[in-house]
């Protein structure tokens, strides 16, 4: 029997095209699932689905991540109607516009908000509940574009490189309780999200990725670029020195 075949699994933003690939893997196994997203019919459709494809169960919760007592809540509610969480997938995010961003601080804050501070809000109550319980696994897809700031979205990948940083510290902090911490971070993913961004080589599918992080996840791994070859790529990025870097028109 494949290890994660009776995995509770509590994904929030499964509508993500990225989530929803990954859902489905569990799915597959027939894990149980407690889904969250903001949009109540699509993810009753997301749900409807993955029944389809063979969950044990599958519950949800309608969930705007910026709600941060409710985020606590929401928490709550998964973890008591599964009797606990094996595995925790944030998911959720927005790609802003840089150039708005840059002309407005609401919606540079806003920007924050969603990417970072949200996140924060669930990984908080998640972390205490997975630390007492000694056991799981906590996974959050972060960004290559965290990595380093560029010009062109740096406003987003402030947000993921604060994240990466979080979960770094959470990822010292849970290890002792045997909780493992999965950073993922993939590079372009062709999704709704990059819906208008002029598409190259280097984009792979969700459902690529989608399967990726599951086995990420099962791995228990740490710190993952999806694809593989994202790790060399920004390992160049950020090696290069800021006195060249700032030159570029990245
Ligand atoms: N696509 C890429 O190239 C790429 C690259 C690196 C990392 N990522 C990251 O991958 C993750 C998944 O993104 P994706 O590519 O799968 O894009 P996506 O399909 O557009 O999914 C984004 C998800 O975030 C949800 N969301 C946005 N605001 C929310 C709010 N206030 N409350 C609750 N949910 C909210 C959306 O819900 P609605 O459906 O209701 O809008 C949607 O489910 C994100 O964290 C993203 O930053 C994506």
């Amino acid at each position: 029997m494949p290890p994660d075949s009776s995995a509770r699994v509590l994904i929030i933003g499964a509508t993500s095209a990225i989530a929803t690939e990954t859902a489905r893997t569990y799915a597959a196994y027939g894990a149980r699932l407690f889904l969250t997203g903001r949009n109540g019919g699509r993810l009753e459709a997301v749900a409807a689905d993955l029944r389809v494809r063979g969950a044990r169960t599958v519950d949800t919760a309608v969930l705007d991540v910026t709600d941060h007592r409710r985020c606590q809540e929401v928490v709550e509610v998964a973890w008591a109607a599964l009797g606990g969480l094996d595995v925790a997938l944030v998911a959720h995010g927005v790609l802003p516009d840089q150039a708005r961003c840059q002309a407005s601080v609401a919606d540079t804050v806003a920007a924050l908000e969603l990417n970072f501070s949200s996140v924060v809000a669930l990984l908080t109550p998640l972390a205490n509940r997975f630390e007492a319980a000694r056991h799981g696994c906590i996974a959050v897809i972060t960004s290559v574009a965290g990595d380093r700031g560029r010009q062109s979205n740096y406003v987003y990948g402030a947000a993921k490189g604060g994240l990466d940083r979080f979960l770094q510290g959470l990822r010292n902090r849970l290890h002792p309780a045997g909780v493992a911490v999965v950073t993922l971070k993939p590079g372009f993913v062709d999704t709704p999200m990059t819906a208008g961004v002029a598409k190259s080589p280097l984009f792979a599918s969700s459902r690529r990725v989608g399967r990726a992080i599951h086995r990420a996840i099962e791995a228990r791994r740490n710190v993952v670029y999806i694809p593989w070859f994202w790790r060399p790529i920004m390992f160049l990025i950020t090696s290069m020195p800021e006195a060249v870097f700032k030159r570029l028109r990245l």
